[in-house]
């Protein structure tokens, strides 16, 4: 491999540092974080998973001048018209406390008295490049809502998604088989394939 680049990946979050370097070291792109560069975090203002992962690849690339990815996640269930999405993390207060937020989305549900519990997790990878050009790449997971949460092996909302044609949540399941079947893991192969393939 003779090529070797650094992208700025715009997160603080360690988890998702770890697996977008493991997925992208292969092709030669080394990773430097937000927080290993000490850059601000951007506030989340936009509507969109859309709008949110590209103000934040840009706003890193403006701050670096350095080729940057950044992500936007969450959960969307169908009978609450999309919702915890954009707002997934805020759902759990500012203690980010993911058992008031799994109970929120149960509530929420069970007062709408309806049995559709289909959702679906959505991340969207945005790449800013110093020349101006921005990309971003989409990927989905279908599955439902399960209450009581089950498994402990997740974070966020794992616990209470069940992906379609499985038995068990995203929290039963190891890290390597939620990642093949991740939103993330579909975002990112799709970037993959864009810019390697
Ligand atoms: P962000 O993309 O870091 O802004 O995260 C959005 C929020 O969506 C997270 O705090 C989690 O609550 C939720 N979320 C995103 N991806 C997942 C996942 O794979 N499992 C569980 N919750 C997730």
């Amino acid at each position: 491999m003779t090529r070797k680049e650094i992208w700025v990946l715009s997160s603080h979050n360690h988890g998702k540092i770890k697996e977008l370097k493991d997925i992208l070291e292969p092709y030669g792109v080394g990773l430097s974080s937000a927080a290993e560069m000490s850059l601000p975090e951007p506030e989340e203002t936009e509507k969109t998973f859309v709008g949110n992962a590209i103000l934040k690849a840009e706003a890193a690339r403006d701050e670096t001048g350095m080729v940057c990815l950044a992500d936007d996640s969450g959960l969307c269930v169908d009978a609450l018209g999309g919702d915890p999405g954009v707002l997934s993390a805020r759902w759990g207060g500012e203690a980010r406390d993911f058992d008031l937020a799994m109970r929120r989305v149960h509530e929420a549900l069970e007062a709408l008295e309806t049995n559709d519990r289909t959702a679906r997790f959505v991340c969207v990878i945005a790449l800013a490049r110093p020349d101006g050009s921005v990309r971003d790449h989409v990927g989905e997971i279908v599955g439902s809502i399960v209450w009581p949460p089950r498994g402990d092996d997740g974070f966020g909302y794992d616990a209470i998604f069940q992906p379609e044609g499985h038995n068990r949540t995203f929290a039963e399941m190891s890290r390597d088989e939620k990642r093949a079947l991740s939103h993330r893991g579909r975002a990112l192969a799709s970037l993959v394939s864009e810019e390697f393939g």
